[in-house]
């Protein structure tokens, strides 16, 4: 079995136009089934299958060899991300804007996948969206489209480059959006705070690439673990200037969300903080994803844990398996341009069913967690989305708890897996989370505003 086995699952894996959303605010609690509770929908994991084994014949257990740490990591990837291919439960809940209040709220990545379908949908119920690209070219192409068919909506591009290859121009780009911000361009500013600089409400960190061939960023970094962690964690450093504006002000806290993937579970085998750009180890490029998403878990984590609530909300997620462009080097044939167009339908109608989604669908829990006063009350959660048919909860307890958010805890997850302990086991602790912070710190310090 191998990492590649593993992670081939994840690939498969305006302004004023919708008041109505904003006013429909949603205001569900999100409880969900314990897991002594929950029946066991689970059994069919070949998990389950071992572990009823284990209580109801003991003999046939001890035949058993046990499997090695990376046998039970990648079986465990295997499985839960199999098991994320199931249907999503239908809800019928609508955005609404904290308040009905009209944010700012930056997207890296906001021309392709679900960063452009968050940013349409952001824009769609009222917010500034400042969508970010690699290029202004990039950029202005998707507001374009996004304008196309929503004249009013206020998006914004800047006029810097921004590869996120390039410390040096997220640095160029950050000092643009904290001039933006400054500007009368921006609207009312931050003069209430003493601070001219006006509030940057959320902050998706969206942007990334996966099983991308070995290659080193102008810094000299591995592609993954620069596009994917390091250069957010820097226009996170840079624009913090705008996220902790008007902090004591009415408005809510800052929210920093980072689009993470549940092959971060394969963590505990490719996470490795003293070797994080892969000099002193082979090159894997499902561990380098790997490890780069779990390094998006930690850094919501770190920010969770290091500012109060009410000053700072940091969460990460899974969106789900999504039909994007993500996949263009592990299955180039599947990108959107290379797909038959007659055959688009049919296929969707089909991957619907087993949980892979479009990226309309694929977004909302972006929006969500940017726009929600409910995901407010959560900080330092994982989220998975959509809401699967896990072991530990039962598609109908899903359904009836009224949402598909899943926060990671006891609840949800399969006790026969260990989730979540396994899926985060090794790795999602604070010693490596302080140890991440204090690397990527030095790494980026020559590129601090
Ligand atoms: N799709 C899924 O099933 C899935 C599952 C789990 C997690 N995710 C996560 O979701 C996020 C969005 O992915 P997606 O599925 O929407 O894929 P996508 O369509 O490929 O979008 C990726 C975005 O990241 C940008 N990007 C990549 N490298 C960049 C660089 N060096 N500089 C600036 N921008 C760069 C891309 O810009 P260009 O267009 O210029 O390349 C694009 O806008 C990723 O973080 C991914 O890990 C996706």
């Amino acid at each position: 079995m191998t990492a590649f086995t593993a992670n081939s699952f994840a690939v498969s894996g305006g302004r004023n136009s919708c008041r109505s959303f904003r006013t429909a605010s949603f205001r569900k609690k999100h409880t969900f089934p314990s897991s002594s509770s929950s029946s066991s929908s689970s059994s069919a994991s070949p998990f389950a299958t071992r572990a009823s084994a284990k209580t109801s014949d003991d003999d046939d257990t001890a035949k058993m060899s046990p499997p090695t740490r990376r046998e039970t990591v990648l079986l465990a990837a295997i499985v839960g991300l199999t098991t994320a291919v199931a249907t999503t439960p239908s809800h019928n809940s609508s955005f609404a804007s904290e308040e009905g209040r009209k944010q700012t709220i930056l997207i890296t990545g906001g021309n392709s996948g679900i960063g452009k379908t968050a940013s349409e949908q952001l824009a769609k119920l009222g917010h500034r969206v400042i969508l970010h690209a690699r290029t202004p070219a990039k950029a202005e192409k998707a507001k374009k489209e996004i304008l196309f068919t929503q004249p009013d909506a206020d998006v914004v591009t800047m006029e810097s480059n921004c590869d996120l290859m390039d410390l040096k121009e997220v640095r160029g780009y950050c000092q643009e959006v904290l001039e933006y911000l400054t500007s009368s361009k921006s609207g009312d500013g931050g003069e209430e705070n003493g601070s001219n600089v006006k509030k940057l409400d959320s902050l998706i960190l969206n942007a990334g690439i996966m099983a991308a061939p070995y290659e080193l960023s102008k810094q000299n970094h591995e592609s993954h673990f620069q596009v994917n962690h390091l250069a957010h964690f820097l226009m996170y450093e840079n624009l913090k200037p705008a996220l902790f504006a008007n902090e004591s002000a009415s408005k809510g806290p800052a929210r920093v969300i980072s689009v993470s993937s549940l092959l971060a579970m394969i963590g505990e085998l490719s996470l490795d903080v003293n070797d994080l750009d892969f000099k002193n180890r082979k090159y894997d490029k499902w561990y380098a994803y790997g490890q780069s998403k779990a390094c998006n878990i930690l850094f919501a984590d770190d920010l969770a844990k290091e500012n109060s609530i009410s000053k700072l909300v940091a969460n990460s997620f899974h969106p789900g398996i999504v039909t994007t462009d993500l996949v263009r080097y592990s299955f180039p044939d599947l990108i959107a341009s290379k797909r038959d167009p007659e055959r688009e339908r049919w296929i969707r109608e089909r991957a619907r069913r087993i949980g892979i989604r479009d990226a309309d669908e694929g977004c909302k829990t972006h929006v969500w967690l940017a726009t929600e006063d409910a995901a407010l009350e959560k900080s330092g959660e994982f989220f998975v989305d959509p809401g699967l048919v896990y072991p530990g909860a039962t598609r109908k307890q899903l359904v009836e708890s009224g949402d598909w958010f899943l926060v990671s805890g006891e609840e949800f997850l399969a006790p026969q897996l260990q989730f979540p302990e396994r899926l985060f086991d090794g790795w999602r602790n604070d010693e490596t989370r302080v140890k991440l912070r204090e690397r990527s710190q030095n790494m980026v310090n020559d590129f601090l505003l």
